[in-house]
Order: structure tokens, then C-alpha cells, then sequence
């Protein structure tokens, strides 16, 4: 009989559409040994038995306690690894101030291949912790750094997505932290590729390298071309601002006369890998655009709050078939938990369905059909992000990647459905909550 390298017996919530979950009381979810989900044995098959006794002789079963559940990992769609040192600090400064003032000058810093081993270290096992098993991270320029946080995915066991970030436009760049030059953002991004490649020939846990022009403003139309190039030439992911607030989106139709997107795409960015985070201020025009050329938005719900001038309506985006995942968007966001951008992803688009003008009567105040549910913002802290990423990911069931974290209910007064403890869950676990996670089958938490 088939023998599958780790079996969880217990139960789990799974993401089965942008609206809805599945619930299983009682599953064995059977690994195999490349750290995939093999099979899902549900409590009423002939093998259950047999299989879990199998497991529970060669030692590889874990049976979880009443009151855990299985849920799949999370991927954090959008994260700036260097700035979580700043976590929570300067929020009630605009965008631009804030990255001049509080950003910009630490992630300078990372030029200290020291200092960047020690935030990474700790932030990826913060990350993993809160049950992040994927993560597309915003480096900085430097790659020595960028390595570091590799390789900090590499020990702690976490999927990574890493950009060199490019950012050459002497005009909206300090000194102190540029690229010197359109070639040279070009010239690192392509190193970095190669020694991300070279790294992953000693490990199973692959990380990706990702094309990474800061944002339309940071950048000259010289780089925008040659890192077009580059995600042309490798077949790599992009990654992004995009009309993220209307400061930036005017900085485009100052300077090139055409929208942010519109100026991505010219220089071939805006590819089906390409995830852009924001897009607060995209139009109809923009969301064909992203749809057609399968364009994933990450929406940053808390870092919207303060720096996007507008919520994300994410009910419409997905109605224009955009593939769209969550993001904390560190440090634009103060929090590295997904759970929290979840709620604030459910609670950001009931004010933008009410409306927050309470001198406008309730039929002018909000737009209507906005409200997301919890499931819809479970699936976009999990399936979402992984079609974003191309991932066979996010879900429970056989030919998805083992990527899992279970949590336990503290608060189990008066839970009597299978839909009051997702939400519960959903509402109130913190990392204490979150008892195992798995990246590939393997154990990191
Ligand atoms: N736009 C360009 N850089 C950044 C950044 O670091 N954070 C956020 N939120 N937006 C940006
Ligand atoms: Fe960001």
C-alpha cells in the first residue's frame, strides 16, 4: 500500500471560490514526499483506517486536537522586507513625505549586509509565524542584501518572491540611495537574477527572482525599458506600484501625459506576471487594461487607509475577472498578519458601500454592492494570491502544494456552526492562535 510521507488527520477550511469555503470535520490530508498534497481522505472512504494506521506505524501522523483547523497558508501578495524596522512609525504623512523622510532613509541602511541579515532573520519568521508561507518582498537596491533575505527564506522555510529594487530617476531619488544609473538598475536587477539561480541550486525551497521597478516616479523611462526587457528575456514576475494614490497617479499624467498603467505597459511591464500593488486610483479604463493582459492587483487594505486616497473596490475588480491577492504592504501597512488585512479588506469596503459622509443621505453617501464577506477576503489572502503568482497553492485538495497553518479557536462560547468558527477565526486569531505551519510539506512553525 501507497505510503505518503506525512498525514494531518483532523479538520480544515479551504477556499473554494471567490465566495465560499468548504469545511471538513474530519479529513487525513496525505503528503507526499515533494511536499504536495497527495490526497484528501474524508472520514467516509474504505481506506480511512487503513491509511491512518499505516501512517500512525510509520510514525508520519499528526492528529490534531478538537478545536484546531487546517487552513491553507497565507501568501502576503505585497511586503517591503527593509521596512520593517519602521512598522507603524510616520503614517500621518502623505506618500511622497513619508518616503523621503522615513523610508528612503532606512532602507539606505541595507548597504550594512550585517544589519540586513539581522531585520530578515527576524522578520521572516515573524512572517511565518502569522502564518505568511508565501511572500513577495520589495528588497532594496542593494544585492548583497537582497541575498541575506534569500537566504533567510531559505533557513526559516518560506517561499519567497525577491525583487532588487530598481529606482534610478535622480528627481525623485535621495543621493544617498539610487541606482547611478538606468543601466546600472538593469545591470544589478539581471545579477541578482543570476545569483538568486545559483543560490537555488542548493535548495529545494526555490526563491524567484522578480523584476522590480520601484514605481513610475522612481524611475527613468530608460530603466522602465531595459527591465521590460529583462521580464521579456528570463519570463520572470514584475512587480509594482500603480496608481497607488492620487499623487502618484498625477505624477504619470504630468510627466508622460498618459496614465500609470498606461506607462507600465508601454515598456512591456505589465505582463500575466506582473502583480501591481494598489490601485486605489485605477479606472475603467486601467481594470480592462489589467484584465486583458492578466495583470493581478495585491490590495494593501491598511497601507490604503493611510496612503491610497480612496479603498480598492475590490467587488468591482474581481467582477473584471483581475486576479487579485492581499498585501500588509510593511511599512506602509503596521502589520505583518494577513488576519488583519482580511478584516480591514472586509471592513474598508463596507465604508466605501455606506459611505463615511454623514451630512449626505444614505442613498448618496456610499456605492452601491461594494461590501466583500470574510470568505471573499480568505480567498484573496490565499487562492488569490496564488493564482497571482502562478502557484499551485491556497487550497486544500490533491495537486496543491503543502503549504498549511493550523490555528486553534480560544474563544469557543456559543460557536455552533461551521461557519461561526471560520468567522471567529478569521476575527480573532493572532500569531498565539497559530500552532503549526507547513511550507512543502515541511514543518516551520
Ligand atoms: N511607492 C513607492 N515606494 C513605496 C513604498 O515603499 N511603499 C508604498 N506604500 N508605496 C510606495
Ligand atoms: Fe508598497
Amino acid at each position: 500500500m501507497h505510503s505518503f510521507s506525512k498525514v494531518i488527520e483532523g479538520a480544515s477550511f479551504s477556499p473554494v471560490s471567490q465566495t465560499d469555503i468548504r469545511y471538513q470535520p474530519q479529513q487525513l490530508i496525505c503528503l507526499d514526499s515533494s511536499g504536495y498534497i497527495a490526497r484528501v481522505i474524508e472520514r467516509t472512504e474504505a481506506d480511512y483506517a487503513t491509511v491512518k494506521q499505516a501512517a500512525q506505524a510509520n510514525d508520519t501522523l499528526t492528529t490534531l486536537q478538537p478545536g484546531q483547523y487546517v487552513l491553507p497558508g497565507f501568501i502576503d501578495l505585497h511586503i517591503h522586507a527593509p521596512q520593517w524596522p519602521n512598522a507603524g512609525l510616520a503614517l500621518d504623512r502623505p506618500l511622497n513625505e513619508w518616503l523621503d523622510t522615513y523610508t528612503f532613509p532606512l532602507e539606505a541602511k541595507y548597504q550594512d549586509v550585517d544589519f540586513a541579515k539581522t531585520v530578515y532573520n527576524n522578520l521572516v519568521q515573524e512572517l511565518l509565524a502569522n502564518g505568511t508561507t508565501t511572500a513577495l518582498y520589495f528588497g532594496t537596491i542593494h544585492n548583497a542584501a537582497n541575498l541575506a533575505l534569500a537566504k533567510a527564506c531559505i533557513k526559516y522555510g518560506q517561499r519567497g518572491f525577491i525583487g532588487k529594487v530598481a529606482m534610478d530617476n535622480p528627481e525623485q531619488t535621495p543621493d544617498y540611495y539610487q541606482d547611478a544609473s538606468a543601466q546600472v538598475a538593469v545591470d544589478q536587477t539581471e545579477q541578482f537574477i543570476q545569483q538568486l539561480n545559483d543560490l537555488n541550486q542548493t535548495t529545494d525551497l526555490k526563491q524567484t527572482p522578480v523584476i522590480t521597478p520601484r514605481f513610475v516616479p522612481s524611475c527613468t523611462p530608460a530603466s522602465l525599458q531595459g527591465l521590460g526587457d529583462l521580464a521579456r528575456k528570463y519570463d520572470l514576475p514584475v512587480q509594482s506600484h500603480c496608481s497607488e494614490s492620487d499623487w502618484e497617479n498625477g505624477y504619470a499624467l504630468e510627466h508622460y501625459h498618459m496614465r500609470d498603467a498606461d506607462v507600465l505597459d508601454q515598456y512591456g511591464l505589465l505582463t500575466d506576471k506582473a502583480v501591481m500593488a494598489h490601485g486605489t486610483q485605477l479606472n475603467e479604463h486601467d481594470y480592462e487594461l489589467f484584465s486583458n493582459q492578466q495583470v493581478a492587483i495585491a490590495h494593501c487594505p491598511i497601507s490604503n487607509v493611510y496612503f491610497g486616497n480612496a479603498v480598492l473596490p475590490v467587488k468591482r475588480v474581481l467582477a473584471h475577472h483581475i486576479k487579485t491577492g492581499l498585501g500588509t504592504d510593511i511599512s506602509g501597512g503596521y502589520s505583518p498578519s494577513l488576519y488583519q488585512n482580511i478584516r480591514q479588506a472586509v471592513m474598508s469596503s463596507r465604508l466605501l458601500q455606506d459611505g463615511v459622509d454623514n451630512q449626505q443621505s444614505a442613498d448618496q453617501r456610499g456605492v452601491v454592492d461594494s461590501a466583500i464577506s470574510v470568505k471573499t477576503a480568505f480567498y484573496l489572502a490565499t487562492l488569490g494570491g496564488a493564482e497571482s503568482l502562478h502557484l499551485q497553492t491556497g487550497k486544500i485538495a490533491p495537486g496543491y502544494l503543502a503549504d498549511l497553518q493550523v490555528v486553534s479557536l480560544q474563544n469557543d462560547f456559543h460557536t455552533e456552526t461551521a461557519d461561526n468558527v471560520f468567522e471567529k477565526l478569521m476575527y480573532q486569531t493572532t500569531k498565539n492562535e497559530i500552532e503549526q505551519v507547513y511550507v512543502r510539506g515541511k514543518r516551520v512553525k
